[in-house]
């Protein structure tokens, strides 16, 4: 989070069909506990047929104090290495600062043309003067990106790698999954496009396509709040149940794929 973050969005979207599934919810949370902190995550690959196959995954979410950016970590890559994101929620995909030194056996920038640029919804193909390098290959396909904290607009390689995830079972924290062919370009996205951080992970495990963001409070002691992927509920330590205090309220979705609430009026000391 230190370099200059060089891109994140602008992409098409085809999931009309997933509007009514789609319900998120946000928690302040200023009291509870993770699940997730009580036990450092086994590293188990998901293999469909023999392993435990997850209907809910976290992650651990903070609060970064300098830049009041929510942050959150992803284990990414092969070595598997952790990897700080700023948890953006209308960003169309996963965007990671590929200039840096990237190392991975993993990575994958698939061709233009191909299955992954289509399920991205990208027609374009990208080229790169320089040599190759993840993020700079040939004829592979771009993505347009628009960093949302300093609306620089740049073209971004789609690239494929291992993402791992932590799973939970009911109120435990289940074993670390993977995602071998992570589709990304470069911050956590949480926003209603195919290859968001959301909807790569449920048709990944083939859960339905919700998830919770449990915000920490800056007023709080408590540092750590989580995001959901996956139907509720939703436990915390010491098995307590946050879905069961959600209040409800149901969100818009742009052309642009971006989270919107309908305002139908603001009172402020009764003065409307
Ligand atoms: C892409 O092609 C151009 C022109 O042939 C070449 O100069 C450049 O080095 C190539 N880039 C990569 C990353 O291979």
């Amino acid at each position: 989070l230190t370099h200059p973050f060089p891109l994140a969005s602008c992409l098409g979207y085809r999931m009309a069909s997933f509007l009514h599934l789609f319900h998120i919810f946000f928690l302040i949370s200023t009291s509870f506990f993770l699940v997730t902190q009580s036990k450092p995550p086994q590293r188990t690959a998901f293999n469909p047929r023999t392993a435990f196959n997850p209907n809910k995954l976290v992650l651990p979410i903070q609060k970064d104090q300098a830049t009041h950016l929510f942050i959150t970590n992803i284990h990414k890559r092969n070595p598997l290495k952790q990897v700080p994101f700023v948890v953006h929620l209308n960003g169309q995909f996963l965007w990671v600062a590929c200039e840096q030194s990237y190392l991975s056996s993993t990575y994958h920038a698939p061709l233009c043309h191909s299955t992954q640029c289509a399920r991205a919804n990208t027609p374009y193909c990208h080229t790169c003067n320089s040599t190759p390098r993840p993020g700079c290959h040939n004829n592979t396909c771009g993505l347009m990106a628009t960093n949302p904290m300093t609306h620089q607009a740049a073209m971004a390689e789609l690239a494929q790698d291992v993402l791992s995830i932590q799973s939970t079972k009911g109120s435990k924290p289940g074993p670390l999954v993977r995602v071998p062919r992570f589709l990304f370009a470069c911050i956590a996205g949480l926003g209603h496009a195919p290859i968001s951080l959301p909807n790569q992970l449920a048709s990944h495990f083939g859960f339905p396509p919700k998830f919770a963001l449990c915000l920490p409070s800056s007023a709080s002691n408590v540092p750590n709040g989580a995001i959901f992927f996956g139907d509720g509920p939703y436990l915390m330590l010491p098995g307590i149940d946050i879905s069961s205090q959600l209040r409800f309220t149901p969100l818009t979705i742009s052309p642009e794929g971006q989270y919107y609430i309908t305002l139908t009026s603001i009172r402020i000391n009764n003065k409307q």
